[in-house]
């Protein structure tokens, strides 16, 4: 059984790796990930339940509604269903296909609709604000979400890319159940304030993009990255991806090898076991497009790093 941690103050029990979806969105739109095939999808959904994990992420944004939708579609064929995570705040215009950010209250809640719609659910576990944009209206956004949970629509509200003042902002009003901010070995923002001040009051912590997009993964290098669909936003317009970070990138990635070949375990669970080492991480969200992706992931799970393992990571990092 994979291992588990409690989401925050709620007492949920969720497995330390879940499924991202984001690249099941698809390519057209602009922050998409290239073409993907939705049976594919459908197929690394399934696996990711069958390898033990219990949770699932997406929004309503990924795909503009597509990811929701085919994740709809292999929710239908479960008799169990997994704990599912959402988000608002992006909306789009279908002609155009551009996005603009609101979190009115009357557009949080047909949001909310629009999700239960495509994911063909009752109720969604877990409603999160994806970006605290308009930063005024970040109160009366949750202000709605907290208005979903008492009707029953929503089950805890969590927010995401959130600092610790819009958090003070709006613990308030209702309970945050999680935070979700980017966290991986080459994006360290949260680790000084936003972890410890989400363990102090109780919110959860579900980290995303913990292979910084495939890059800690060993398998990306130029060649990958100028065979990427055009329409994969990470080629297009991810500055990680382009020169000079690359290089310096690919770099540490290279250094990292033999500390993931000394514990017999690949770079992929190495990148996943280290953001897990943070005991405030309740867990690790990551993106998988196809079933042989979610069996290299899942047993990062039981990857525990010694310190002088963490030492070593630390010192590639700085270097
Ligand atoms: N709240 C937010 O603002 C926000 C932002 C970003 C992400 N997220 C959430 O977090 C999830 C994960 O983040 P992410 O998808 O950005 O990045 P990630 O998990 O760091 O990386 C995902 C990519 O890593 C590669 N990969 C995954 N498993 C692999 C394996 N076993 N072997 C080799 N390569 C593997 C794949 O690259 P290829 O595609 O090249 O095969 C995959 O698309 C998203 O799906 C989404 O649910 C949320």
């Amino acid at each position: 059984m994979m291992k588990m941690r409690t989401l925050g103050y709620t007492g949920e029990q969720l497995t330390t790796v879940g499924l991202g979806t984001w690249a099941h969105g698809g390519g057209d739109w602009g922050f998409g990930w290239g073409a993907q095939d939705d049976a594919e999808s459908v197929r690394a959904i399934r696996a990711a339940l069958d390898t033990g994990m219990n949770w699932v992420d997406t929004a309503a944004v990924y795909g503009l509604g597509h990811a929701e939708e085919v994740l709809g579609r292999a929710l239908k064929e479960l008799p169990e269903k997994p704990f599912v995570a959402t988000k608002c705040s992006l909306l789009w215009d279908d002609e155009t296909r551009k996005t603009r950010s609101s979190l009115r209250a009357d557009s949080v809640r047909a949001e909310c609709e629009a999700s239960l719609q495509r994911l063909g659910l009752e109720v969604i576990d877990l409603y999160q604000i994806h970006w605290p944009k308009p930063d005024e209206e970040i109160e009366e956004g949750w202000g709605a979400v907290a208005d979903l949970i008492r009707e029953g629509k929503v089950r805890y509200g969590g927010v995401s890319n959130f600092s610790v003042d819009q958090m003070k902002r709006v613990q308030s009003i209702h309970p945050i159940a999680s935070l979700q901010p980017p966290y991986s070995m080459l994006e360290r923002g949260v680790e000084s304030e936003l972890l410890p001040w989400c363990a102090e009051n109780e919110v959860g912590v579900i980290v995303y993009s913990p292979l910084q997009k495939g890059l800690l993964t060993g398998k990306i290098d130029r060649a990958y990255v100028e065979a990427m669909d055009d329409r994969d936003h990470r080629k297009a317009r991810d500055p990680m991806f382009q020169e000079l970070a690359l290089t310096d990138i690919l770099k540490k990635v290279d250094r990292l090898r033999p500390i993931a070949a000394a514990l017999d375990i690949n770079l992929t669970q190495l990148a996943i076991a280290w953001v897990l080492r943070r005991s405030e991480v309740t867990a690790a969200i990551v993106g998988a497009r196809r079933p042989d992706q979610v069996e290299g992931v899942a047993p990062a799970s039981d990857v525990t790093l010694s310190e002088q393992t963490v030492t070593e990571i630390e010192s590639i990092l700085a270097g």
